[in-house]
């Protein structure tokens, strides 16, 4: 056996290790993770209002690591109504804009008129939205005494028992009256006059117009994904975006870099 002959073994024999690798590694990570490029990455409607929607956003029926697990939107096929969880209340989503990563929501315990079941007030998960666009907190104030109150009057609420409700705008604790109720809402809203304008008739409509939010995930991690021709997931263990890719190992931060090493490794063996 002459040194060319060994030279030539040796390089067969590394050809078929790095052969034995790739396929290792497909194997392992084809059980589940193949999956994730096939389920994931399709736009969704939700409702009657909301089409062409996806990553971050997930339907609640879809699997976690398609979505951001908070940003998990319910359709109510009956209703045509569409809505998201924040911090345990539950909000219609009227409008989602993925270009400027802001949605208009609206408690929907507030959709009827404003009494609310509970009383709660309005707060964000600050780590994952924030206000957008310009808005004004306005104060329900229940269970006033009856004296002449300065606020708007409203009509009692009849299932809670609260009488003397009034409507203030800013930001105020009870004072005098039982429970505050903080409600965000949009100032300037076309047709309606905005927030400022608010009377008695106009306030549900005011309140019903919702307020926006922005969403603070970082787009481009998506956007350079899908360039690469993956779909964009979420990783649950780093909690970030993930991509998911059609061919081996199926994860990674985009499809691109995969495709060139793939690419490579098929030319160095034929
Ligand atoms: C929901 O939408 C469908 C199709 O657009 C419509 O036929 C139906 O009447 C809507 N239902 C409600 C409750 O609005
Ligand atoms: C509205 O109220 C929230 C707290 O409920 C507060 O964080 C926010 O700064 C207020 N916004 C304005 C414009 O007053
Ligand atoms: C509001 O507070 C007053 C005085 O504490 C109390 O008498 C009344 O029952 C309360 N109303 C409700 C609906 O809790
Ligand atoms: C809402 O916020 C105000 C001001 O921060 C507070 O005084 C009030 O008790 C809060 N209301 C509820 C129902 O927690
Ligand atoms: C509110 O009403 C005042 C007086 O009627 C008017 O001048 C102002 O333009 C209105 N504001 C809005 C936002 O419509
Ligand atoms: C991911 O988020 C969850 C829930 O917020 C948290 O418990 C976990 O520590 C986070 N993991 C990492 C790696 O940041």
């Amino acid at each position: 056996m002459n040194s060319r002959t060994f030279s030539w073994l040796s390089f067969l024999h590394v050809v078929f290790t790095i052969k034995f690798l790739i396929l290792l590694q497909s194997l392992d990570a084809s059980s589940s993770s193949a999956e994730f490029y096939k389920t994931c990455g399709n736009t969704f409607s939700c409702g009657d209002t909301i089409s062409g929607i996806g990553y971050p956003f997930r339907r609640q029926t879809d699997p976690i690591y398609c979505g951001h697990p908070n940003l998990a939107l319910t359709c109510d096929g009956r209703s045509n109504a569409t809505t998201i969880d924040i911090m345990s209340m539950t909000y219609r989503v009227l409008r989602i804009d993925q270009s400027t990563q802001t949605m208009r929501i609206v408690r929907e315990d507030l959709m009827e008129g404003p009494c609310p079941q509970e009383m709660v007030n309005t707060t964000l998960d600050y780590s994952l939205f924030d206000y957008a666009g310009s808005y004004a907190n306005f104060t329900f104030l229940y269970g006033c005494p009856a004296s002449n109150f300065p606020g708007l009057s409203l009509t009692p609420c009849g299932r809670s028992g609260y009488s003397g409700v009034y409507v203030f705008p800013g930001t105020q604790g009870p004072g005098k009256c039982n429970a505050s109720v903080i409600v965000p809402v949009l100032l300037g809203v076309e047709g309606g006059g905005g927030a400022e304008n608010a009377t008695r008739t106009t306030l549900n409509q005011v309140v019903q117009q919702g307020f926006e939010v922005r969403w603070k995930i970082d787009g481009k991690s998506c956007s350079d994904c899908t360039e690469s021709k993956g779909r964009c997931g979420y990783d649950v263990g780093t909690n970030q975006t993930s991509c998911f890719c059609p061919d081996a190992p199926y994860v990674a931060d985009t499809c691109t870099m995969l495709r060139g090493m793939r690419l490579n490794a098929i030319q160095f063996l034929t």
